[in-house]
């Protein structure tokens, strides 16, 4: 089993009423923490690689690393992980094809940003070529505010998924999932504070997603995996720990872990979290020099880090996305 495509995870995820999560893996301590954390609870996995993860550490490293993780489950724990290695946000057939032909077996084709029509016509050719390999594909239908892979798209730009646009989307292009925009946002400030209320602390507490968009487009779609990006829930404890040491994020926010759950019980079989991560790392190693300011040796900063994730992995297994045991 091992390197799989999502095919079998998403099918018993949408009728068990709960999600995969897929993470963001830049380096070797990322990806220990959240393999870690897996085998302990013994979840399937998807591990993600953005473009830029894959400029930074090249597309070896990150492969090589997966398989190394898949090795040390089954060498040290007897467990078969069985991890999706999945492109995310790919913006080109190439860089599709790439991934396809270096061993992924996901990639997502994300032209959300372009014409319905040029949408559905890239969307498709990936299609062509991933199934043709044996690789499953996830496309994009409307646009998420914030951050996304390099390109910075303006919060007023953000366009909610039109659930009459689904079906004939997923028909002509034949793509595997679909993500959908309902609200979420990349990054670690997913709303400004004038979209927000406070609560007794003086926390900013989001507006709800639109789960009516969600429900309408799931019965367009009866059985089909729908995507949710831009999910991390900006732990406050994380927020709170890099300004204390030395970091500027007044007023990071995150989408709400009970929101989550609850599109995971519905039709969304896959979120995505790639900012927790960081901030798990970031407050780590803020905490770790603010306490030893002598200290150079970057085993000692980055092995505190990498245990901070897979407790936030673990957390996240068994609360929000509900995967823990399902392997
Ligand atoms: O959706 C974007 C992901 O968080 C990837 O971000 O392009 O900085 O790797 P990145
Ligand atoms: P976050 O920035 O909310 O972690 O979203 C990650 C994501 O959607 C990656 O594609
Ligand atoms: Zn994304």
């Amino acid at each position: 089993m091992a390197i799989v495509t999502t095919k079998d995870m998403f099918a018993k995820a949408y009728n068990g009423g709960y999600a995969i999560g897929a993470f963001n893996v830049n380096n070797m301590e990322i990806i220990q923490g959240i393999t870690e954390a897996a085998i302990e609870l013994k979840a399937p996995l998807i591990l993600q690689v953005s473009k830029g993860a894959r400029n930074y550490a090249k597309h070896v490293y990150l492969m090589k690393l997966i398989e190394a993780a898949v090795q040390d489950a089954e060498q040290t724990a007897g467990f078969d992980l069985p991890i999706c290695v999945h492109l995310d946000h790919g913006d080109s057939f190439e860089l599709c094809k790439s991934c396809i032909d270096g061993g992924f077996t996901s990639v997502m084709i994300d032209k959300s940003g372009e014409s319905f029509e040029d949408n559905i016509k890239i969307t498709k050719q990936v299609v062509e070529y991933a199934h043709d390999h044996g690789v499953v594909v996830e496309a994009e239908l409307g646009t998420l505010a914030g951050v996304e892979d390099e390109v910075k798209v303006k919060a007023e730009d953000s366009s909610y998924t039109r659930p009459e646009d689904v079906q004939e989307f997923v028909e002509r292009t034949g793509c595997d999932s679909l993500a959908i925009a309902i609200g979420t946002s990349h990054g670690a400030y997913k709303f400004t504070a004038a979209q927000c209320t406070r609560d007794a602390n003086g926390k900013l507490v989001p507006p709800p997603l639109r789960f009516d968009i969600l429900e309408e487009v799931s019965k367009r779609l009866p059985g089909f995996p729908i995507v949710l990006h831009g999910s991390s829930s900006v732990p406050q404890e994380f927020v709170d720990k890099i300004n204390k040491f030395g970091g500027k994020m007044p007023d990071a926010v995150g989408i709400p872990e009970e929101q989550l759950r609850k599109a995971a019980s519905m039709a969304v079989c896959k979120i995505n979290i790639d900012s927790d991560l960081r901030l798990a790392l970031t407050a780590c190693i803020r905490e770790h020099f603010a306490e030893h300011p002598d200290h150079f040796d970057p085993r000692q900063y980055l092995k505190p880090g990498r245990e901070a994730i897979k407790a936030m992995v673990e957390h996240k297994l068994v609360n929000v996305l509900g995967c823990d045991g399902k392997a």
